[in-house]
């Protein structure tokens, strides 16, 4: 087969995942690597074109010259293009970070923009600068006040653009991406899901045999989709365990059973650890030792099952790409289950390890697991103990869940889920003074809180009718006695977080 993946180069910066997103968006398989790679770890990809991009503030880095004897070609974008600038000789410099708007005029008689508008708006460093080209390039396009928005040296096929074709979504800069990729890298959109199933299901056939697999189901979507592609695979050789730590949405643990036991040929444990989570959490008011609490007790639990079912080959965890990118920095609670430490595995199967977040629910839907299931929204591993403030109780858990279902259904019953990205209730650890049927009341005070986000890293509070809000509240206390006041967060991440533990 001709060489299919793009190499990607960060230059580091926050916006440094868009630009692999959009080039699967075009159905071309793509990998992230630091800019400074070295060269063997390039070449194992076998690359058909390499992109540089990502924001770096001058910090006088260059390039390795060899990425240029590749002989595969080469795209810089922003930044990128002024490394490969100055890498090849020529004179680049940028002052600041600031992005603006500006307008862009093209050759477009040249492969890159053909299709494209000769004039259209880009987002552009206002202060970076091309003041000389390296031997045998050529401007392609200007901006305002630079004549070298885009530059090409067709020998060597290594092309810049000073503009961000991946920040605004138009069809004008999805038209140069899928120039380079398709008229110059000359590789074919065919990294879909259907297509990814089929060869992932086919060699881990090959790889496994008939080998046992085990795989942690929390019921969320990277496990869910995880479980469902190996048991295409290799069938009742897979055994799940799912662990019911009963911090659980209102019925939530129930519907992940049926819909497991539905498949067929799903081997599926549900494993009743209801009581034991809450023994240890007897008492635990501090958030952090909460979730250290349940890490630990899942990791217990799932070794204690593990055991009985007797040799395991694999195990197989729902890790999905965005996590193997961010693992350097990522928060340690958010890796609540870990790896069980008292079981030897001959490996470790991470079948969704190279797809982003919404490959990943297309992917489920591609093997024909249910909407809900694969649009749910992201739910802690800690569950609802980080959602009530203080100590976890069964009671307590029975006020939120109750709440937390009214909640949800409003929302989706005025369509709202589609929007918003994450919400929910938290039961605080305040009363307040009411009235019910003329009678004082010294009640709970239940929080709402949602959120639109794109990365879970930001967000914005929701703004929710106030038609909506006074149906919700107005159902939770009458439906629910120990609710007497209905409070909505209205902060942002940052400073707040999405969670209020
Ligand atoms: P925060 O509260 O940090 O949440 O703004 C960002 C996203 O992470 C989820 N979250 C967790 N997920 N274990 C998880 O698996 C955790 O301990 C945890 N804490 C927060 C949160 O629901 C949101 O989607």
């Amino acid at each position: 087969m001709e060489r299919q993946t793009i190499v990607i180069l960060d230059l580091g910066g926050p916006n440094n995942q868009i630009i692999a997103r959009r080039v699967r968006e075009c159905n071309v398989y793509c990998e992230l690597l630091p800019f400074d790679a070295d060269i063997q770890t390039i070449k194992n990809f076998d690359p058909a074109g390499i992109i540089i991009a990502g924001s770096v503030n001058d910090r006088q880095i260059t390039l390795d010259k060899s990425i240029f004897e590749l002989q595969v070609p080469v795209l810089g974008i922003g930044q990128g293009q002024l490394l490969i600038v100055r890498t090849l000789g020529g004179k680049a410099s940028v002052q600041d970070s600031k992005y603006q708007k500006a307008q862009i005029t093209v050759d477009s008689t040249h492969s890159l923009f053909e299709g494209a508008s000769i004039n259209f708006e880009g987002w552009v460093n206002q202060s970076a600068k091309v003041d000389t080209l390296p031997l045998d390039f050529c401007s392609l396009a200007s901006i305002k006040q630079n004549k070298n928005a885009a530059i090409a040296n067709d020998k060597l096929k290594v092309y810049g653009v000073l503009f961000h074709p991946e920040y605004n979504n138009t069809q004008d800069s999805i038209k140069i991406l899928k120039n380079f990729l398709f008229n110059i890298c000359k590789v074919s959109p065919n990294w879909t899901m259907s297509f990814y199933a089929r060869n992932y299901i086919k060699s881990l056939r090959e790889k496994i045999g008939d080998k046992k697999v085990l795989c942690a189901l929390s019921g969320g979507v990277d496990s869910s989709v995880c479980a469902v592609l190996v048991q295409k695979a290799i069938g009742d050789n897979l055994v799940c365990i799912f662990v019911d730590h009963g911090l659980l949405r209102k019925n939530e643990a129930d519907e992940v059973e049926k819909y497991f036991k539905d498949q067929q040929g799903i081997n599926f444990l549900r494993v009743n650890a209801q009581d034991r989570f809450l023994n240890r959490l007897k008492g635990i008011r501090d958030p952090e030792k909460k979730r250290k609490i349940i890490g630990e007790e899942f990791i217990r639990v799932f070794e204690e099952q593990a055991q009985k079912i007797g040799e395991i080959d694999y195990l197989a965890q729902g890790t999905i790409y965005p996590d193997v990118l961010e693992s350097a920095n990522v928060k340690s609670h958010h890796n609540v289950g870990g790896l069980p430490k008292n079981i030897k595995f001959k490996g470790i199967i991470e079948p969704l390890r190279s797809l982003f977040k919404d490959e990943v629910r297309q992917l489920g839907l591609t093997l024909g697991m249910p909407e809900r299931l694969v649009f749910r929204q992201p739910f802690p591993g800690p569950g609802l103990a980080v959602r009530i403030i203080g100590e976890v109780t069964k009671q307590k858990l029975d006020i939120l869940r109750e709440a937390d279902a009214i909640f949800r259904e409003e929302i989706s019953l005025v369509g709202l889920d589609k929007n918003i990205n994450q919400y929910f209730a938290v039961l605080t650890d305040m009363r307040s003074v009411g009235v019910r049927d003329e009678e004082r009341t010294y009640e709970n005070i239940l929080a709402l809180r949602a959120v639109t986000t794109t990365d879970f890293m930001s967000a914005k509070w929701a703004k929710i009718p106030h038609s909506v809000l006074e149906r919700v509240s107005s159902r939770i206390v009458n439906e629910i006695k120990a609710i007497n006041r209905v409070v909505y967060d209205i902060t942002d991440k940052p400073p707040a977080t999405i969670e209020w533990e």
